[in-house]
């Protein structure tokens, strides 16, 4: 019979968990090592088997508490060992509440949001028994056609870096280094995918990604050192296969970069079955050289598929495996159940769970969803909504009383029954006294049927301001959720125009996984809140933008296309030799509709989209007007070490009180490999009263201009420098230092 062993685990407190985690792995069998490496999928009754063998470390998807406990019970105190069980899960954006997409909160530009929304979600999951989330997905994108982009935190390497080490933050209690992760309600942290995962070519989920060294570490491998400076527990490795070497195999990623040059000493598990995947991919023969590659490149842990088990026996006793490489997988792994606390207690009180939805968490999601809200088209003031001017409000549209729809892609575990919908909350604030009322328009969003928009034409034209709440349902976006047409689904624009034939002014408000292509549509309405999935609180958020109880703040963390031809389109391009001018856009509305007769500039355009998009990354407007004016530098020159001081004066010259996200992009002339015409390197959200002016000032440190060249070497090269200060990346209030190589002694 097993027994209990649990003096084993007890030695003296004060040891460190990688002395605890050696002692414990020198009296481990093989076949309790291979489970500690294993993760299998929760439901199964096998597990209780399993654990009891000591042949599990770690159930994903299992939320029944009382079988947690279970689990927990068994591994601890019938297992030869007692080693607990790691409870995995999908904690994306929320566990039972509910906020907005991830890259809706990156929308926010606001790590303390996005940090406390992490630790909400951590303390409710953790209510559950779980210890462990596969978040943040931190993978840079460029495509809003991929249906992931979802739940990342956007295009720029340095928002993604700033918001997903808030997140990692959040997730594992504020502990920074993570030496200790047992706070109450803190679990770990994984940063996911790496690596490159967002470049899937075509938008196309689990596609093949081909990206240059250098790119791959000045833009997608920034993000995850900034993760796991934060002390992130885990690492999962992508699915997708990097310049012909899929990540779970890539020894270059998981080895080089990973554990030699960055220090990692935490575990890498891989994504769903991605080790079995390395034979699909066409990278290994069969599963038993899969395993091989997957061990020699250093995945610690098995996602799903059972390889591991099968085939690492064979492959220590053939000698092509060391049983050492084994065991620094499993310390990797036992660390982390030291550091998480969960050999003193691993239980969790089902007295506990679920944790309720209470108001504090409701309003941090209410908070979040009104921060995430991007302000993308205002002509007229047609916001915000004064019940003072107008007394009847038609709500139109498929979304604005879905409590499902609203919370977005990945979600398990929060219910819909928590939410509150714009058409409640629009009530609830505004209905005594305006008349509300609300055709649904459309079946779904998606929908292509013969839909009679009767009802809602009839509603709008009876009414004095058409808000339409469209977009996308959550399923359109996620995981294998692409999409090669990202405009409005289904019957929306006829929709649009149907509305737009009363004349009543057109409020749209889109709730959406992604960018949208929204170009056909624009010149149809008066206004445009992009929501994102807002979340359970999406409803009283909206609702309070809408009528001006609250400016709207959010910035794009994305660009939008005008049309998918222009993907991928991102702000940090590369210049080109040829690169493309306003002028040129001249020429271009010219010959709109026509064909072109002659080249139009020899530069880098397209004939019918022109070069820039429908709207830039950091775009967002307020109800207020923000102006900047006079930027300075601290010096004209500096050297190699120093700081500098940039700053611009920005003034809210409107009418409200509102947040302003100030942001500071540099350009570096002339590179050893070229370099972008932008990159941000700081923000600030600045709150102004009317009238109200400040002078905002970021510090710059050379190193934060330090990028790979082509050696591959992470350099700082001397040169000159531009500035911009501005709301959006298009800004045009600049200027410029010099960077030279020794302290300038001439003042
Ligand atoms: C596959 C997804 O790619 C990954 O992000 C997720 O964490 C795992 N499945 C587990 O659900």
């Amino acid at each position: 019979m097993s027994q209990s062993s649990s003096l084993t685990q007890k030695p003296a407190e004060n040891n460190s968990a990688e002395e605890r985690a050696l002692e414990l792995v020198a009296q481990m069998t093989l076949v309790e090592k291979i489970g500690q490496m294993s993760q299998f999928n929760g439901g199964s009754d096998d597990l209780r088997q399993l654990a009891r063998e000591g042949r599990v470390g770690s159930v994903l998807n299992e939320v029944n508490v009382e079988e947690i406990n279970e689990l927990q019970r068994i591994a601890m105190q019938e297992s030869r060992l007692g080693i607990p069980l790691l409870i995995g899960r999908d904690v994306i954006h929320g566990f039972k509440t509910i906020f907005p997409i991830p890259l809706g909160q990156a929308a926010s530009w606001d790590p303390a949001l996005v940090e406390r929304a992490a630790a909400i979600a951590a303390v409710e999951a953790a209510s559950s028994g779980i210890n462990w989330t596969f978040a943040p997905m931190i993978d840079i994108s460029r495509d809003p056609r991929w249906g992931r982009i979802a739940e990342s935190l956007g295009e720029d390497p340095h928002l993604c870096s700033v918001l997903g080490a808030a997140m990692v933050r959040g997730f594992q209690g504020g502990a920074p280094n993570a030496d200790k992760l047992d706070n109450q309600g803190a679990i770990a942290a994984c940063a996911k995918h790496f690596a490159g995962y967002g470049a899937v070519e075509s938008g196309l989920d689990y596609n093949t990604t081909n990206i240059p060294e250098n790119e791959l570490r000045n833009v997608y491998l920034p993000p995850f050192k900034a993760a796991l400076d934060e002390g992130v527990a885990t690492f999962m490795s992508s699915f997708s296969d990097l310049n012909g070497v899929p990540c779970s195999g890539n020894e270059f990623l998981m080895k080089q970069v990973l554990r030699q040059e960055w220090g990692f000493d935490g575990f890498v598990v891989s994504d769903w079955d991605a080790i079995k995947e390395l034979t699909v991919h066409g990278f290994t023969a069969d599963d038993g050289h899969a395993v091989q590659e997957a061990i020699d490149a250093g995945i610690d842990m098995e996602m799903a598929s059972t390889l591991y088990s099968e085939h690492l026996p064979a492959l220590l006793e053939a000698g092509t495996l060391e049983e050492q490489q084994i065991d620094t997988m499993v310390c990797n792994i036992l660390k982390l159940k030291f550091k998480l606390g969960l050999f003193d207690d691993p239980y969790t009180d089902p007295g506990h769970f679920p944790h309720p939805v209470n108001a504090q968490h409701l309003q941090a999601a209410k908070e979040a969803a009104l921060r995430s809200c991007v302000l993308l088209k205002n002509d007229h003031n047609t916001l915000p909504l004064s019940t003072e001017k107008i007394r009847s409000l038609a709500v139109i549209g498929p979304l604005a009383d879905d409590g499902y729809e609203q919370l977005g892609t990945w979600v398990f575990d929060g219910e819909s029954h928590h939410s509150q919908t714009c058409l409640q909350a629009i009530h609830a604030l505004a209905g005594e006294e305006l008349q509300v009322r609300w055709a649904q328009g459309m079946e779904t969003s998606r929908c292509r049927k013969n839909d009679s928009f009767d009802d809602a034409v009839a509603l709008a034209a009876e009414s004095d301001v058409a808000v339409m709440f469209l977009g996308e349902e959550s399923i359109l976006s996620g995981e294998a959720h692409c999409r090669a047409e990202i405009d409005l689904p289904g019957n929306q624009e006829k929709l649009i125009e149907a509305i737009a034939a009363t004349g009543k002014p057109i409020v749209l408000v889109v709730m959406a996984g992604r960018p949208l292509t929204l170009q056909n549509i624009l010149d149809k309405v008066d206004a445009v809140l992009y929501a994102w999935h807002p979340g359970t609180m999406g409803g009283p958020a909206i609702a309070d933008l809408l009528f001006g109880i609250e400016s709207p703040s959010g910035k794009l963390p994305v660009s939008f296309p005008r049309m998918v031809g222009q993907i991928p389109i991102y702000y940090s391009r590369k210049n080109s030799g040829r690169p493309p001018s306003h002028d040129a856009i001249t020429h271009i509305d010219e010959i709109d509709g026509k064909a072109p007769q002659t080249s139009l500039g020899m530069s880098a355009f397209h004939l019918d989209a022109g070069f820039t998009p429908l709207y830039p990354f950091g775009y967002g407007l307020s109800y207020t007007r923000f102006e900047y004016r006079d930027i300075a530098t601290s010096a004209r020159r500096i050297a190699l070490g120093d700081t500098i001081e940039i700053s611009a004066t920005l003034q809210n010259t409107g009418d409200y009180s509102a947040d302003e996200v100030v942001q500071l992009y540099v350009r570096d002339l002339v590179g050893n490999v070229t370099r972008p015409v932008r990159e941000l390197k700081g923000f600030q959200k600045v709150r102004l009263e009317p009238g109200q002016s400040r002078i905002i000032s970021f510090t710059l440190h050379t190193d934060e201009l330090a990028f790979y060249n082509r050696k591959m070497q992470r350099v700082t090269e001397p040169g000159m420098f531009h500035v911009w200060i501005g709301g959006n990346s298009d800004a045009q209030l600049w200027g410029e230092f010099q960077l030279i190589e020794l302290p300038d002694n001439t003042g």
